[in-house]
């Protein structure tokens, strides 16, 4: 299964790229945005913590890698400032007109038992998207104390059983290493709600945890705020609460101290809903950076 793009016309709305100006997609994915921005003109920066992200992008865009419309950058975007900025001084990257966040994970990222973010089928309890990560989810499990453990279920999946999962797992008699052990014992520890598996919101808190989700988001969104132009707009599309108070909280200061303005909360439309039911709980939220006193005297010379 393919990755869907979430909300790609409003990103272009939102974004309105123009030829030749230069974007920062900071969670490149499937390409599925950047792509859209490629195919109006645009000339894309693009960051993704994962290798197989970026190898899959190398062969998908080889023309515009070649071309320089795109630049692949294998890193964490809680490395925006350092490393857009030493780019700008060394290569023809311009100044950047518009940054997207879309957080989480992308479908080639769960659907692959390998890298153990799923609890559908089987395979090592990792969930590292930078595999040069230290810690997997096993060794969370292994490491972290019975109280710690509900806590982080709690605070980073909103899991009502938090409690009673951790006694579990910390009862068994065996660690637990794979996918398939962690989400058959939560199936048996927690009554079935709904449609929702019972497993999600436990392997939720493990995946922000092992990556370390909301403190990169948190030191990113003024590092991205830092490097795009006056009159440029960030974009972020968040897919639960963490991430999306983190970016709420955010484009707020910047309204109220008045850097920013045309502050805007977009969820996705009802078409879209039918066609790619992952949509459903995706807030996009944007800002535009406003042009300071300084910048105004600078064009007007
Ligand atoms: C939801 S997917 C993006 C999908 C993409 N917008 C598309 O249209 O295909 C999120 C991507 O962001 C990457 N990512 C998450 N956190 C990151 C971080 N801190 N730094 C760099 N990339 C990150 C993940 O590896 C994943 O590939």
């Amino acid at each position: 299964m393919k990755h869907v793009s979430v909300m790609t016309t409003e990103v272009l709305e939102v974004l309105n790229p123009k030829e030749g100006e230069w974007y920062l997609d900071a969670t490149l994915g499937a390409g599925g945005h950047t792509a859209a921005l490629l195919e109006k003109g645009a000339r894309v920066l693009a960051f993704d913590q994962d290798s197989e992200a970026i190898e899959h992008a190398q062969t998908r865009f080889a023309t515009q890698v070649q071309a320089r419309s795109l630049v692949l950058q294998h890193e964490n975007f809680s490395k925006i400032e350092n490393t857009v900025g030493s780019l700008q001084k060394t290569s023809d990257i311009g100044t950047i007109r518009g940054v997207l966040f879309d957080f989480g994970t992308s479908t080639e990222q769960l659907m692959s038992s390998e890298r153990g973010f799923s609890f559908e089928g089987d395979g090592p309890l990792d969930m590292r998207m930078d595999t040069k990560l230290g810690v997997q989810a096993k060794d969370i499990l292994a490491v972290v104390p019975e109280k710690q453990l509900a806590e982080l279920f709690a605070t980073l999946g909103g899991e009502q059983y938090a409690k009673k999962i951790a006694r579990a797992i910390k009862k068994n008699e065996d660690p637990i290493t794979t996918t398939a052990q962690l989400s058959g014992l939560v199936a048996r520890v927690k009554p079935k709600k709904g449609k929702l598996h019972p497993a999600t919101k436990v392997f939720q808190a493990l995946r922000i945890a092992v990556n370390s989700e909301l403190e990169h988001i948190s030191a990113a969104l003024p590092q991205a705020w830092g490097v795009l132009e006056p009159g440029g707009t960030l974009v972020t599309i968040a897919f639960h609460e963490g991430e999306d108070r983190i970016a709420k909280q955010y484009l707020k200061m910047l309204a109220e101290s008045g850097a920013g303005s045309v502050l805007t909360k977009i969820k996705p439309s009802e078409r879209e809903l039918a066609k790619n039911p992952r949509s459903r709980s995706a807030i996009l939220r944007t800002i535009q950076k406003v042009h300071t006193n300084q910048d105004k005297e600078r064009n007007a010379l």
